[in-house]
């Protein structure tokens, strides 16, 4: 699918796309339309039934006689008062879902924004853009034989507007945007076969052109800085553990970094602590921290961010053999504390534990945030509309819950204190993986990253629900989401580029 952009213009065939505010108000471009026809979309709304201009609504209609495109579609806008980025992003995914759900091959939208609107025209465009870009993804490596038919219909979409249009640098935050979450939803979409430590860590190194700096540490480069917590995770795969560390350098040198860490386990067997079958596949996405924070940085540098950010990622495959780790092993983490490994089916937080010690110890972030597919326990709590959220620093906190809200990713904040701390005490070691119980697991889990957090501001985002998408949603197909990526690059627009 093509997505351009264009001065407003009548275009000589193909569907034109007009827009609709709540209660059949007309859009400037509707209103032009209006006159064009003499007072035909105002009589077809009239008689249009339940289409009201409800926000991601549409009807299409045969273009009124006079008209050289063979067809019109209405978009519902709904209000004016929240019509801002993260509104129209939805409206041009819905729009695209609805056109090719129509069997258009080719469209015009004519956009503006109602001037009492929370953003202007050109701001509209390019968040429509995006909106109808990502819900345009497909993830098709792997079908060959996929009838013409089956494939989405829309070929070529221009996004029009008045004025002042959408500027260059809008249009490569859009790109940009696109770029990092296709590539998100890539990594989490390959099966674990295909991806795993090694062809992860491959698949970073292309972002060299992008102008990330890219670095990639094998098992001999972990064993010698003692990171003994994640290496014990990959200890039982036939695939070698890797640790991926990406930098961004958009701002002065001497700034200190923003820092996102990714939990990358390729495939969650459980381990010695088999999961169930029925469902197992999932879990080659429990890489989708690692695969959101590759697609942030590939956003940041993409728009040229004035930032200075660091990503890394903790990559393993979590598999059950002769040689894996075995329930009662004691390991030694990087940060020198000993872990009692009860449950090699919590292996995200031990492999997460050595890549958040590595992190402070190098880079001495300004903040930290790790992304994660971490709990079951998580979903249980917030199901599969929001990410929970723990962090140390409550200004941090605000930010990210702000950040979500404005990207339609949303947060929900989740308490981490001293009495789900206790609960991973040992015997034996300084800790334990797991609590023993299944009560608070999420904020328990957290608490045991804690552990491996200094004095830096740290937030931990618990993705597990949030990663994969049964259905669609107006910016996501089924599938991988991508989520964070949109999330994250909001973040530090908002808290380090003002
Ligand atoms: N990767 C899983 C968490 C998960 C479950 C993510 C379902 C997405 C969907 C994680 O490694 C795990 O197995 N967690 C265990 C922890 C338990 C053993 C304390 C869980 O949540 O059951
Ligand atoms: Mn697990
Ligand atoms: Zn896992």
């Amino acid at each position: 699918m093509n997505l351009s952009f264009a001065e407003r213009s009548m275009p000589d065939a193909g569907t034109l796309v007009v827009g609709v505010l709540a209660d059949k108000v007309l859009t400037a471009g509707a209103e032009e339309l209006d006159r064009l026809t003499d007072g035909q979309i105002g009589r077809v709304l009239a008689g249009a039934g339940r289409f009201t201009g409800k926000r991601e609504d549409a009807i299409h209609i045969a273009a009124p006689a006079g008209l050289p495109v063979e067809r019109v579609t209405l978009i519902g806008l709904g209000g004016t008062d929240d019509l801002d980025g993260a509104a129209w992003q939805k409206i041009g995914g819905s729009a695209m879902a609805q056109l090719n759900a129509a069997g258009a091959v080719t469209a015009a939208v004519w956009l503006d924004a109602p001037a009492k609107a929370p953003v202007g025209s050109g701001e509209a465009a390019a968040a429509f853009a995006a909106g109808a870009r990502l819900r345009a993804y497909r993830f098709d490596r792997y079908r060959t034989r996929e009838k013409a038919e089956a494939k989405p219909s829309l070929s070529d979409l221009v996004v029009m507007t008045d004025d002042h249009g959408v500027d260059a640098e809008q249009r490569q935050r859009v790109d940009a945007l696109v770029a990092g979450v296709t590539l998100t939803r890539d990594l989490v979409s390959e099966p674990a076969n295909v991806l795993f430590p090694e062809s992860f860590a491959e698949r970073c190194l292309p972002l060299r052109d992008a102008g990330l700096a890219v670095e990639v540490l094998d098992e001999d480069d972990m064993r010698a800085m003692g990171m003994g917590a994640l290496l014990g995770v990959g200890q039982g795969s036939a695939r070698s553990s890797r640790l991926v560390v990406l930098q961004w350098y958009g701002a002065d040198a001497e700034r200190p970094p923003v820092a996102f860490v990714g939990k990358g386990v390729t495939f969650d067997t459980g381990g010695i602590s088999l999961k169930p079958g029925a469902g197992m596949e999932e879990m080659k996405w429990d890489m989708a921290g690692a695969g959101a924070v590759v697609g942030v940085m590939r956003v940041l540098a993409g728009r040229k961010a004035k930032v200075n950010a660091v990503g890394i990622l903790g990559l393993v495959e979590n598999m059950p053999s002769a040689t894996a780790q075995r329930p009662g092993d004691v390991v030694t983490s990087m940060s020198g504390q000993t872990i009692e490994v009860i449950n090699t089916d919590a292996e995200g937080r031990l492999v997460l534990a050595d890549a958040l010690w590595y992190t402070q110890q190098r880079f001495k972030p300004a903040a930290m945030i790790d992304l994660a597919t971490l709990t079951g326990a998580i979903m249980v709590a917030l199901g599969t509309h929001q990410a929970g959220l723990f962090a140390s620093d409550d200004a941090l906190a605000d930010q990210l819950l702000a950040a979500g809200k404005a990207t339609g990713e949303p947060l929900w904040r989740m308490p981490l204190g001293e009495p789900y701390d206790r609960e991973i005490d040992s015997e034996i070691a300084d800790m334990k993986n797991v609590a023993g119980h299944r009560n608070g697991g999420a904020a328990v889990a957290a608490q045991f990253l804690k552990r491996f957090v200094q004095d830096v501001p740290w937030a931990h985002l618990d993705i597990a629900g949030m990663a994969w998408s049964k259905k669609d949603r107006p910016t996501v197909p089924k599938g991988a989401t991508g989520f964070g990526v949109c999330l994250l690059d909001r973040f530090v627009a908002d808290t380090y580029e003002r």
